[in-house]
């Protein structure tokens, strides 16, 4: 089959691998129908992501009709169009069975690796380095699904894949963002991050009441999608964003903050956004946290700062001060997908929302090596790509 492979940074080639097979009795393989490339997959191009190797399949979020079902597979069938959850999930273990299913402690074989890095494994996830399980991702014409039927959703006909495909990844991951702040009503979240994920967690805060939601990046055309939403917009390199912020909440700062961002933070946006961008280019330091500085910084006392945009690695000068003196919660994750993507499913189905406004491009999955480029530079208005192969 062809898939989108990962030859080293900024190196994606469009290659002929191996079609998958049925590995165990509770794998499924689907014959792709649409597939996209995400924010954290820039991670992987950007060559930050450890454990990669050459000729890795990449790719997270991915739908398709099924094609193959192994013995033990019960709730699929031949031909069920399903949308396929970026983290990998048994549904039965001590973590599934809570419903924190980025958790699962069965689904990461090279768990010892994850281990010594994080002091426990997370669960394994498609296309996502070795450290992350290894497992081939969904940019493909095939995929091979485990645990196929945990998690899987299917899909009725009458919604179209554009409507259902961001259900793998970035609706659930921005839609937690929002549900992280527990919000109020009239309550002010601010989020950094107009990037797919942060256009998600906008709209995921109205639809969950929010008063106001102010959303801060640079690109206009992220920023204008931002406004559309009914977010006001704040850009970084026009104004300082504390200030800014201070003045919006009439010295008080928001209710909640959102990082939406994570560990590729725009190295130009401050002096401390320089600092970690020579650390990480000299093995000094593994991530650049100036996005969640600045969000712990900027949230009120006892607010909450909610962490989506992803880090690695161990982090430097980060405000412990300022948020145990203050009083400030912190959640974050990897999105236990399966958790939120039925009630999320029942939004789409009822009219509440359309995921497919923030698709810019779509293309034949051959494209993906040019496209990966266009997503990382924002070129040509890009805000999501999405591919057929
Ligand atoms: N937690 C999860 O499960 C999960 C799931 C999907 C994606 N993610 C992560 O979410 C993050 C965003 O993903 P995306 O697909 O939207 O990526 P993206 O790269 O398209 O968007 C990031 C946006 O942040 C903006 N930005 C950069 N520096 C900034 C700053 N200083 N202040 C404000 N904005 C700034 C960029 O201009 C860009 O628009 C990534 O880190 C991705 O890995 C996490
Ligand atoms: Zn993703
Ligand atoms: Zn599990």
């Amino acid at each position: 089959m062809k898939a989108l492979c990962w030859h080293g940074k900024g190196d994606i080639r469009f290659e002929t691998v191996p079609d998958p097979k049925i590995e165990n009795p509770r794998d499924a393989i689907i014959k792709v129908s649409s597939t996209a490339i995400c924010g954290s997959d820039l991670h992987i191009y950007g060559g930050v992501i450890p454990t990669m190797k050459s000729g890795d399949v990449v790719g997270h979020e991915t739908m398709g009709e099924v094609v193959e079902v192994g013995s033990e597979i019960v709730r699929l069938k031949i031909g069920d169009r399903i949308v396929v959850p970026f983290t990998i999930s048994c549904g039965d273990c001590f973590f599934c069975r809570r419903g924190f299913f980025s958790g699962c402690e069965r689904t990461n074989p090279e768990k010892g690796m994850a281990e010594k890095l994080w002091g426990h494994s997370p669960a394994g996830l498609f296309g996502y380095s070795h450290l992350l399980g290894g497992y081939s991702g969904g940019q493909a014409e095939y995929l091979r699904v485990p645990y196929a039927d945990v998690g899987a959703l299917k899909i009725p006909p009458q919604l179209d894949d554009e409507q259902v495909l961001f259900l793998s990844d970035i609706f659930p991951t921005g839609y937690m963002a929002a549900d992280f702040c527990e919000i109020q009503p009239n309550d002010t979240i601010a989020i950094w991050g107009c990037g797919p994920v942060g256009q998600f967690a906008i709209r995921s805060a109205l639809l969950l009441g929010a008063g106001r939601v102010i959303a801060i990046d640079t690109v206009p055309e992220r920023l204008s999608l931002a406004r559309s939403a009914g977010a006001e917009t704040l850009d970084f390199k026009e104004c300082d964003i504390y200030d800014a912020l201070q003045e919006m909440t009439h010295g008080r700062g928001p209710d909640a903050c959102i990082d939406a961002v994570g560990t590729e933070a725009d190295a130009t946006a401050s002096v401390d956004s320089v600092i970690d961008r020579v650390k990480v280019a000299t093995f000094m330091g593994t991530d650049r946290p100036h996005v969640l500085r600045q969000a712990i910084q900027c949230c009120r006392n006892f607010g909450t700062v909610s962490i989506v945009g992803v880090y690695g690695g161990f982090l430097d000068k980060i405000p412990m001060g300022s948020a145990i003196n203050r009083g400030l919660k912190m959640r974050m994750a990897q999105t236990p997908v399966q958790r939120y993507m039925p009630s999320l499913l029942d939004r789409i189905e009822k009219g509440e929302i359309d995921p497919s406004f923030v698709i810019t491009h779509r293309a034949p999955l051959s494209d993906g090596p040019s496209l990966y480029k266009t997503f990382r530079d924002k070129k040509d208005g890009c805000i999501k790509v999405v591919m057929t192969p």
